[in-house]
């Protein structure tokens, strides 16, 4: 298995592009199912998840090719089956569900199951989607839904779910009818979802809101459309500019959409600058401790929680990281103590203080976020901190080791 290893201690100087959006072009290449054209999409981010996606794309009848950052798909013969050889390795693959009930009027997709950071179940998809007139029975570790044509619904869901919010606006987009979803997931991500969807023929109105609307069409077609920037990477880059006193320049930077995550990291002491399509990076003295807790958008992401409480194991005093999105999001904390953090944790709150200072160890990483929270802590320590495991960073940081090379990290990949 590849591993990281960084030696920690130089400030970051320089400029970083950041890639198009994992969790927007998931949803958004799963939407091309519902597409009776071809659709072109650019700033796609060359990652693992993305290629499993297509992979599974093509077993349920599409052709897609993949070349620098464009990705064409267009559906040749659909299927109604994704196995579970790729659901279990992405659980974005349930995304599926919505269209092929809305097309095929019957879906057999494996259940994503468990994974590192929680439980996740998929529930309130199918709540949703029985409200449209589906059925489900759970048989062999599989999914089977069928429905007559789904019709439009009133749908409150009990909590903002963005997977549950995705499927339902690709199944809501060919049913028949209105359909209302409320307490909707206001993501950028769903509403980049949305915005796709629209550029292909849907009606929506009200994404990025808790309300959306989609009135039934009877067909979508095929479009050209750009996949919204990653906010996750950017904020993720924010932390190593902090981390390591340095200063990046970030490029198609979502700014606007990562508010939560400025004002922490500006009430602990980080220098954030917007310029007209760059975002200016900066530690400005010692960085202080704050209190965060994850929320659904616009509150703080939980996919950021990991990035900035290696931020807060160096800040001057303490704070606290409590954790609402998933319960069993702390897989990283015992790594970073092994790095010298001072953490404890106590059901969903971490309380951090911070030391002085990090020393490099072998890390093992649990998940995506953890890995990123891992290699900024490696970025920080005094000497060479290995991270094992980072098959996990592959899936959403396009080209990491280069881009932090670039800007003056040393750190290099041991394959194995
Ligand atoms: C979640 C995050 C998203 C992040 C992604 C990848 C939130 C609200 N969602 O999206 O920002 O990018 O992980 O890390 O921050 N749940 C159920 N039943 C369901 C669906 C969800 O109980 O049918 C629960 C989950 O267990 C979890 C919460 O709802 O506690 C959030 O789930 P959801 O938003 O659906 O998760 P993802 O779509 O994976």
């Amino acid at each position: 298995m590849d591993k990281l290893l960084i030696e920690g201690g130089v400030p970051l100087r320089g400029e970083i592009r950041i890639s198009g959006s994992k969790n927007a072009a998931l949803p958004i290449l799963m939407a091309c199912l519902l597409t009776d054209g071809p659709v072109n999409l650019s700033n796609v981010p060359r990652l693992r998840d993305i290629f499993t996606t297509l992979k599974l794309l093509e077993l349920l009848g599409c052709d897609t090719e993949f070349t620098q950052d464009r990705v064409r798909v267009a559906v040749r013969d659909l299927k109604s089956e994704a196995p579970y050889e790729l659901v279990k390795t992405m659980r974005a693959s349930v995304l599926c569900l919505g269209p092929l009930l809305a097309l095929l009027c019957r879906a057999k997709v494996a259940l994503p199951g468990g994974c590192a950071i929680g439980a996740r179940p998929v529930d309130l998809h199918l709540k949703a989607l029985e409200r449209m007139g589906a059925r489900f029975e759970l048989h062999s570790g599989y999914i089977l839904g069928e429905c007559d044509r789904l019709r439009g619904a009133h749908i409150n869901f009990d909590f903002p779910t963005v997977g549950g919010t995705e499927n339902l606006l690709m199944a809501a987009s060919l049913a028949e009818g209105e359909t209302i979803l409320e307490n909707a997931a206001r993501e950028p991500e769903v509403r980049d979802l949305a915005e796709f969807l629209n550029a292909c023929g849907a009606r929506i109105s009200g994404q990025g809101t808790s309300i959306i609307r989609v009135q039934g069409v009877s067909s979508l077609r095929g479009c050209d459309y750009r996949v919204m920037p990653d906010r996750i990477e950017a904020g993720t880059y924010m932390a190593a500019a902090a981390v390591t006193d340095g200063e990046l320049l970030l490029r198609d930077c979502p700014f606007h959409e990562l508010d939560a995550v400025v004002f922490k990291l500006r009430e602990m002491g980080v220098w954030l600058e917007e310029s007209d399509d760059a975002v200016l990076v900066r530690r400005h003295g010692r960085l202080v401790g704050v209190d965060v807790t994850t929320q659904p958008y616009p509150g703080f992401p939980t996919d950021m929680q990991a990035q900035i409480m290696v931020l807060m194991c160096l800040s001057e005093g303490a704070g606290s990281i409590q954790e609402k999105i998933f319960e069993n999001r702390f897989m990283h904390v015992l790594e970073l103590v092994r790095l010298g953090a001072d953490i404890r944790l106590k059901d969903r709150t971490a309380v951090v203080r911070g030391v002085k200072g990090l020393a490099a160890a072998p890390v093992m990483a649990s998940d995506l976020r953890a890995s990123a929270s891992l290699v900024l802590a490696g970025l920080a320590a005094r000497g060479v901190t290995e991270v094992q495991r980072i098959y996990h960073l592959d899936r959403g940081y396009e080209r990491l080791e280069e881009k932090l090379s670039a800007v003056g990290a040393r750190i290099t990949r041991e394959k194995g």
